[in-house]
Parts: C-alpha cells; sequence; structure tokens
C-alpha cells in the first residue's frame, strides 16, 4: 500500500507526531509512507503552484491518505489549516475524493477530540473513505502497549483500503446562505464607560457581510472603538512549535514581525475582545487560528483574565457545534466571559442590527460589573489538565507559566483542600459503626442541603 502522509507539524523533521509515522513505517515495512510536511513548507506550498501540486499529485497515486499532526490551540496548527483552505480555494477536492484515510495526532489530550472532530468534517467534506483516528498522548510511544495499539489503528487503515471496507460518514456537508447584510443605523448609541473595546478581524472585502458587520458593531457605540484587520499586521508566520518561550515569555518572531507589539500594546490592555471572522471550511480563517497559535508565546497563562469576550461570526456557524464548542472552550480556558455571539445566519438585517447592539450593550454591561459567568466542564476540566501538566511533566520548560500558576494558586489540588479532609475523615469512621451508618443514611438528604439553606436564609 502506498500512503500519503500529510504531516502537520511545523518542526519537519524534528517533529514528535513524525516519531508516530516512523514507528509504523519501521514496523510494518510492507507498506509505503510517503511524508510531505506541509506544515513546515506551507509558505513554498502557497507561493509556488508547482510544489502544491507536486503533494495533489502523490495523493492521487496513493492508495490512502493518514493525516497526522500535533494539536495546537483547540484545533490543527494554523499551517495545516491553511493547507486545507488551498485544497479548496486551488480545487484540488478531487484528488482525496474516495481515498481511504485516517487521523492521527499527538497532544496531551487537551481538546484533542475537537481537532478530531475538525479532520473528521474535512475527511467528509472531501469525500474521503474515513477509518479511523488514533489521539496519542505525546508520550505514548514509550508505552509498548500503546505503540502495540497504533499499530493495530495503521493496520486498520492499511486492511481496510486492501479490502475495500465500507465506511460511512459523521457530518452533512455545509449549506450556506445567500443573504447579504445591509445595516441599519444604530440609534440609542452604547456609551463605552472608558473600557477598552478592541475588534480583531480577518475580513479582506469590505463589501462582505463580515466587514459589514465589524462596522455596524463599531457603530453601536458612542465612543471610538478599536479595530484591527489581522492583514495589516506584519505577522511573518505561524507558531514554530519551538517552545523557547517556556522559560519567560519571549518568541522566537520577537523584534521580527509585528505580532508581539500587537499582542502586548492592543490584546492584553482591551476590557473587551471581539474576534471577527469569516468561516471557512469547519472553522475561522487559518489568519485567525495563526493568531490564536502566535499568542502561544504566552505559554498557558489565560490571555483574557476577567475580561469580556466575544465573536462576530460570516457563515454557517450553527451547523458547526464543533467550532461554536471552541468558542465557548476559548473563552473558559482564558479565564473570560464570552459576553456573546453573533452570526449572519439570521437572515434579516433589521434582526443582525438589534443582535450586534445587543451584544455591544451586553459588553459594556458586564465589563462594568465585572461579570464572569461560572465556567462549565469544558473550563473545569480543561484548567485540571493544565494545572497537572504544569505541576509535573510541563514543568521544564514551560517554567514562565509555572511562575504565573504559583503566583495565582492555581495548583488547587484537591489533597490541598482543607474543607472536606476533616469532615470525610470524621464521616468514613462514623459510619464503620453499623448502627450510625443507617442513621446516616436515613439523615443523608436533609442534612446535605441544611448548609445551603443556611446560606440562602442569611445571606
Ligand atoms: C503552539 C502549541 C499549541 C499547542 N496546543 C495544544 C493543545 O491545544 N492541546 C494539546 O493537547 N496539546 C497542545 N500542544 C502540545 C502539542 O500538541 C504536542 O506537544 C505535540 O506532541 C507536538 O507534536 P510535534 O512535535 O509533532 O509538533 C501545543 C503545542 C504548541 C507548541
Amino acid at each position: 500500500m502506498k500512503i500519503a502522509v500529510l504531516s502537520g507539524s511545523p518542526k519537519g523533521d524534528l517533529s514528535v507526531t513524525l516519531q508516530y509515522v516512523r514507528f509504523i513505517q519501521k514496523k510494518l515495512p510492507q507498506h509505503q509512507l510517503k511524508v510531505h510536511h506541509v506544515s513546515h513548507d506551507i509558505q513554498k506550498l502557497e507561493k509556488d503552484g508547482q510544489a502544491f501540486a507536486n503533494v495533489i499529485k502523490d495523493i492521487e497515486a496513493s492508495d490512502g491518505v493518514l493525516w497526522a499532526f500535533p494539536l495546537y490551540v483547540f484545533l490543527v496548527p494554523s499551517q495545516y489549516k491553511r493547507f486545507i483552505e488551498l485544497i479548496w480555494e486551488r480545487g484540488a477536492q478531487g484528488a482525496f475524493k474516495n481515498k481511504y484515510t485516517a487521523v492521527l495526532s499527538t497532544s496531551i489530550h487537551f481538546f484533542d477530540h475537537t481537532a478530531h472532530n475538525y479532520m473528521r468534517a474535512i475527511c467528509d467534506d472531501l469525500d474521503m473513505k474515513f477509518v479511523d483516528s488514533f489521539s496519542a498522548d505525546m508520550d505514548d510511544l514509550f508505552l509498548d502497549e500503546m505503540r502495540n495499539r497504533l499499530l493495530i489503528f495503521a493496520q486498520g487503515l492499511f486492511e481496510a483500503i486492501e479490502k475495500k471496507l465500507p465506511t460511512s460518514k459523521a457530518y452533512s456537508p455545509l449549506t450556506y446562505s445567500k443573504f447579504r447584510y445591509a445595516p441599519g443605523k444604530a440609534k440609542d448609541k452604547v456609551d463605552t464607560r472608558g473600557m477598552k473595546v478592541l475588534v480583531l478581524t480577518d475580513s479582506q472585502d469590505k463589501d462582505s457581510n463580515l466587514a459589514r458587520m465589524v462596522k455596524r458593531f463599531q457603530e453601536s457605540f458612542a465612543q471610538p472603538i478599536e479595530v484591527v484587520n489581522l492583514y495589516d499586521i506584519n505577522i511573518r508566520g505561524g507558531c514554530l512549535g519551538c517552545v523557547q518561550c517556556g522559560f519567560d515569555n519571549i518568541c522566537v518572531y520577537e523584534g521580527k514581525d509585528g505580532y508581539i507589539d500587537f499582542f502586548n500594546n492592543k490584546v492584553r490592555h482591551a476590557d473587551i475582545t471581539i474576534y471577527a471572522s469569516t468561516i471557512k471550511d469547519r472553522f475561522m480563517s487559518a489568519r485567525m487560528k495563526m493568531s490564536w497559535d502566535r499568542g502561544f508565546f504566552n505559554g498557558h497563562v489565560p490571555a483574557h483574565m476577567g475580561k469580556q469576550m466575544g465573536f462576530i461570526v460570516s457563515g454557517p456557524l450553527s451547523q458547526i457545534p464543533n467550532l461554536r464548542q471552541i468558542m465557548d472552550a476559548w473563552a473558559e480556558m482564558s479565564l473570560g466571559n464570552l459576553a456573546g455571539v453573533v452570526s449572519d445566519e439570521c437572515q434579516e438585517s433589521a434582526q443582525l442590527d438589534a443582535l450586534l447592539q445587543n451584544m455591544a450593550t451586553r459588553c459594556i454591561e458586564y465589563s462594568t460589573q465585572v461579570y464572569i459567568r461560572p465556567k462549565t466542564f469544558l473550563g473545569v476540566g480543561g484548567y485540571k489538565l493544565f494545572r497537572d501538566a504544569i505541576w509535573a511533566r510541563l514543568r521544564f520548560p514551560f517554567t514562565a507559566d509555572y511562575r504565573f500558576y504559583r503566583k495565582h494558586n492555581l495548583f488547587d489540588f484537591p489533597q490541598k483542600d482543607k474543607r472536606y479532609g476533616a469532615f470525610n475523615k470524621q464521616m468514613i469512621s462514623m459510619i464503620k459503626n453499623p448502627e450510625m451508618k443507617e442513621m446516616v443514611r436515613k439523615m443523608i438528604k436533609t442534612e446535605m442541603v441544611k448548609g445551603y439553606q443556611k446560606v440562602v436564609d442569611t445571606k
């Protein structure tokens, strides 16, 4: 079998993920895995049509495709996202149609499911025959058991191709609306009350719905707000994954492009940050993703702590719950508050005017009250994963994160929680006595609610 491997790490040959691919190749030498470093080479693939065509030609000549990438900020790296966009922009979808495919990632399992959902949907959109996915922890290769599982996964792909096994789709195609937004005038303008509002947009066409939505949002305020177009910032490239920023948050791009100054001078100081993007395939644009990835020079430190956030989106957002989940997670993991998400799916300009105006009002209200909605599982679970990682295996090289987590008491391990320790000890010893056990069993419901009732009665 000949498999085209689309390698997604900007680190190229030094990729951890690639070692998983190499291991498969070594153990199953009867198959040929041809690696294309599409993330590492993205700038060449963008500029040089022939280089891109060569990758596509190899896919056409292959029996299957293995998507192999590292997790970057809830998804694939921005360079990989850009490669996926190029497939459609250059009309190369035909090369993927009906090809057997599988997805392999390495990560620390932080939102690996959203990246895999994304890739699965991309495979379905490309009309591929999706066989399986394998989300390895980056250190799984050190374990006999996991290496074994990796080979079973790889053999599954080869077998599906050999035996032409049936596959099914998980996602329906997206449908796009032709609605053209004609913004109305903003009447009751919102007083910013001194809050700094920043809109970060990837709009490339001033007549697009997105550009109009951003303008209408801007006009909702009585005072000027700042709108920055990501294409106006000199960004030399995506995150390189070198993690040299880990020690003290200094990025290798420092002094070489405009992103870090933009982040430090604008994003850090905004009370309200709105991300405004057009949906491209199953996510926002690769340019927006690049700005998220480049923000990784801050390590695992939350970017919008105590601040308001929002999204203005053009495209079929309601058909992509995976993206909606990432938006929620992005806000929760940033320790910010998602004040609103507005898309142009409503089909009525007046309604869209009202939604944008309402989001402007909510942003200022929440910002004034410093309101942060409680985290859901996305933020609670995500934080525990980060906490444990920064405490132990990621303490080096992410020493800046470690200092931040210490300073902000984020190492909130359960064994440190004194509230429950003494109580548990006392109750567990009490129920060793069968009579007491029976008595406690009967009292548990009334006793459990007592503390809550006391708060309601006294506060
Ligand atoms: C910029 C950046 C973002 C990352 N984001 C995530 C993430 O969202 N979830 C996760 O589990 N791991 C994340 N990681 C960890 C990588 O996925 C992991 O280290 C991976 O094995 C790197 O593979 P590679 O060497 O092939 O690039 C991130 C790493 C970097 C450098």
